[in-house]
């Protein structure tokens, strides 16, 4: 299974965005993890999508879009007209999540869901069938920079025991939070395969190291 590496948005320099974008693809990123935050279903807000248009002009690399919305349902068409490869909806979220997924595919975008660290990987099985991506938190969404919880770590093992055992072995998932070099073998171990760091990857003068030690991280782990 691939891994994939995800620099997460947040923790750039908002200052020389386009700069930081075109940082994180020389660096090797796989793709770009934009956090959209409504101040509602997460205590901050974020950015919309103009920004996430600004990535699609500055980038090839696919755009990953992380809702953390109370109606995600309601800002669909909007963030896939900006160009977002994929749209992660929290199955937390106040809306019809099937429809909500099937709305997403319709438009051409890749759907995918996201669980908080405390909620169990049951919720997302009967939703399978209609994502490509399961992603889940290893923080409480709303800020980089926060210490890893390890708590989803069994929840992920059990998510990629029951996606072999009933045909979803191509299932993506992904970690999300306080994923860095200390953090990342443990969620390879679990059976993540996509990895969203923010402050991790941005705060180094390295970057392209940094994702190089990652990869071999995951590799040996
Ligand atoms: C948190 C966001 C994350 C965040 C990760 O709500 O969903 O994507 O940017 O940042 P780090 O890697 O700094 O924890
Ligand atoms: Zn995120």
């Amino acid at each position: 299974m691939q891994s994939i590496i995800l620099p997460s948005l947040l923790a750039a320099d908002f200052g020389q965005l386009t700069n930081e974008i075109l940082r994180a693809e020389n660096a090797g990123a796989d793709a770009i993890h934009l956090d959209i935050m409504d101040g509602t279903f997460v205590p901050n807000i974020s950015f919309g999508p103009a920004i996430v248009k600004l990535c699609k002009k500055t980038t090839k690399l696919p755009l990953n879009v992380h809702l953390m919305l109370s109606r995600p349902d309601l800002f669909i068409e909007p963030f896939a007209n900006a160009g977002a490869t994929t749209i992660q909806i929290h199955v937390e979220s106040s809306c019809n999540i099937k429809q909500t997924l099937q709305h997403i595919r319709s438009l051409g975008v890749s759907p995918a869901l996201v669980l908080n660290p405390l909620t169990p990987h049951t919720a997302v099985i009967p939703y399978l069938e209609l994502v490509d991506e399961i992603m889940y938190m290893t923080v409480f969404p709303g800020y980089g920079g926060q210490k890893f919880k390890p708590e989803p770590l069994p929840e992920i093992r059990k998510l990629r025991d029951y996606a072999n055992a009933n045909g979803f072995d191509k299932l993506n998932i992904m970690v999300d939070g306080g994923v860095d070099r200390n953090t990342i073998s443990q969620c390879a171990q679990a059976g993540a395969n996509e990895f969203v760091a923010g402050t991790a990857l941005f705060s180094q003068q390295d970057m392209a190291a940094e994702i190089t030690l990652f990869r071999q991280l995951i590799e040996q782990k």
